[in-house]
Order: C-alpha cells, then structure tokens, then sequence
C-alpha cells in the first residue's frame, strides 16, 4: 500500500499529545449517508465498514476516540466473511477496516479531532489521496450546538481528472505516494481549483481546517450534488400539483 499517512492537523496533533493526558470521554457522533445513486462501502478507522446502498445511512458514535478518518470505497465485492476489495479505497480487502487502517488511492477523505485545543473539534476534507466521490462534512443542525462550519467538496473531478491521474473509479493524487513535503504543484493545483477548503497537499493549510465547540454532532454526506436532482425532482412535482389543479377542477 503506498499511501502516505495524512498528517494535516499538525497543530491539532500537538494538542491531542496535550489532551490525552485528560482521559476525555467524546460523546460525538458522526451520521454518514450515502446519497450517490449506487452503493458505496462506508470505511471508518476507527469504526470499521459497512455497505449503504443509495439513501442508506450510518449512526456511527466515535467511542471515545478522539482522531479518525471516514471516506467512502467504491466498486466492492465481499464474501460472506467479509473479505473481497474494492476499486477505490480500499483498506486491505476487508469490509471492517481495521482500527488505524487508511484506503487504497484514489479516495476523497474526511478527517477529524474530537476534543482538540480549546474544547474544540478540528474536521476537513483531504484530497491528498486523490478523489473518488463528492463529499460534505459539518455538523448536524440539530446538534450543532449553533456551529455552521461546513465543508464540500462537490465538483466533478473524475470527470475533469487529467488524463496521467486518471484510473477507474477515481483521480489519483499525486501527493498520495510521494510523502509530507509533495506540493504545491500544477497537479495539487487541479484538485484546489475545484475544491478549494480541501487539502489539496500534505500542507496546504490555507482555508482548509474547521472547527466546532466539543459536544457537536457531524455529517459526512457521500454525493451531495445530488441536491439538483432532488430539487428537479420537487419542482417537478410541484408542476404536476398545479397541472393537477389546474385540469381537475375544469378551468
Ligand atoms: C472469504 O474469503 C477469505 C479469504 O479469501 C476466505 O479465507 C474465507 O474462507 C472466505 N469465506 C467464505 C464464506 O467464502
Ligand atoms: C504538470 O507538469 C508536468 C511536468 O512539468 C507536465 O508534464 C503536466 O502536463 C502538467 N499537468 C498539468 C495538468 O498541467
Ligand atoms: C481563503 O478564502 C478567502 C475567502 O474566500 C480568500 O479571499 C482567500 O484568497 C483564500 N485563501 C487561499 C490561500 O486560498
Ligand atoms: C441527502 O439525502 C437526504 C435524503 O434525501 C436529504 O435529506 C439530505 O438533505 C441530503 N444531503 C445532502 C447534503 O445532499
Ligand atoms: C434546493 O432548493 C433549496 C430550497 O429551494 C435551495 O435552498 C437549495 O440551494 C437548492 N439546492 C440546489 C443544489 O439547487
């Protein structure tokens, strides 16, 4: 596996060497939802896997741990013990990831810290490791505790991925395979163009990092452009209702 560990809370990771002298007990939980119109394979280290067909969703609370990753695999087959792969982000052929597993590039990647600094969490979007699917990551709106943090990353970037970091299913990073010190470059550059609160390269700070007061509860919504289409789809009903009106009653 030639995935480089992601390192982009450099600030965030001195605190937590702070706080994990103060045995702190989160509570957070992260409601992950599949809303792409095929079945993806939610990977969580810690937390493990699972599959959520198109709508599906998953409650997963973070047990105490304070760091962790959440992304989204693609184009998986399992067996009944749970072992197979996937086309992208893929953590060892194993539907559970393991604890500290990371996926195979090209994978689009929410990181957080719980309980950082200040009593605050620290969450982005990485596209350090390339890019297979739209994602959203902030808090829950009943839950927020008022934060309005959110961070997307919602182009298309498959579509537009040049034709050297192009593989099936995804875009490929270059910065996933050749360490911390990779960018910036014309190839960061693209991912940046099209997601710019996403890290782009291990160091790519500017406009990157989000936080919420402790206790907030997150959403990382997979495919959030899909938004057009449901919009399409109520404004169409709503010109059925009024057709519906209009004929119905005989004006
Ligand atoms: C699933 O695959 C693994 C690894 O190849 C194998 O060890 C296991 O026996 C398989 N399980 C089933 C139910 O086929
Ligand atoms: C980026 O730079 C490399 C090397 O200079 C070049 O081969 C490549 O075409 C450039 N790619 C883009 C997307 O501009
Ligand atoms: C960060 O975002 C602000 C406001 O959108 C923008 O003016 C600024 O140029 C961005 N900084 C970088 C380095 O992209
Ligand atoms: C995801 O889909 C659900 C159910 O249709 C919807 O309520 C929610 O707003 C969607 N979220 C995003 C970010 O698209
Ligand atoms: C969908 O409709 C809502 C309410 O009309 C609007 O606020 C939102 O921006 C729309 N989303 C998209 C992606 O068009």
């Amino acid at each position: 596996m030639n995935s480089v560990t992601i390192t982009c809370f450099l600030v965030s990771a001195a605190v937590l060497l702070f706080t994990s002298a103060y045995s702190v007990t989160s509570t957070t939980t992260f409601l992950i939802q599949n809303n792409c119109s095929y079945t993806i394979w939610a990977a969580a280290s810690p937390g493990g896997g699972k599959q959520l067909i198109s709508g599906q969703r998953w409650l997963l609370p973070a047990d105490g741990s304070t760091t962790g990753h959440i992304w989204a695999r693609t184009g998986c087959s399992f067996n009944e013990s749970g072992y197979g792969g996937c086309q992208t982000g893929d953590c060892g052929g194993l539907l559970n990831c393991h604890q500290n597993a990371q996926g195979s590039p090209p994978y689009t990647l929410a990181e957080y810290t719980v309980n950082g600094f200040g009593s605050k969490d620290f969450f982005d979007i990485s596209l350090v490791n390339g890019f297979n699917l739209p994602m959203e990551f902030g808090p829950i709106p009943s839950s927020s505790n008022g934060c309005t943090q959110l961070v997307e990353c919602s182009a298309d970037i498959n579509a537009e991925c040049p034709r050297e970091l192009r593989v099936l299913g995804g875009c490929n990073n270059p910065c996933s395979s050749s360490g911390s010190n990779c960018g910036p470059s014309n190839y960061t550059t693209f991912f940046k163009d099209r997601c710019p609160n996403a890290y782009s390269y291990p160091l790519d700070d500017a406009n990157t990092t989000f936080t919420c007061p402790t206790g907030t509860n997150y959403k990382v919504v997979f495919c959030p452009s899909n938004a057009v289409l449901r919009n399409l789809t109520v404004f169409i009903r709503m010109r059925v209702v009024v057709l519906n009106n209009c004929c119905t009653n005989g004006s």
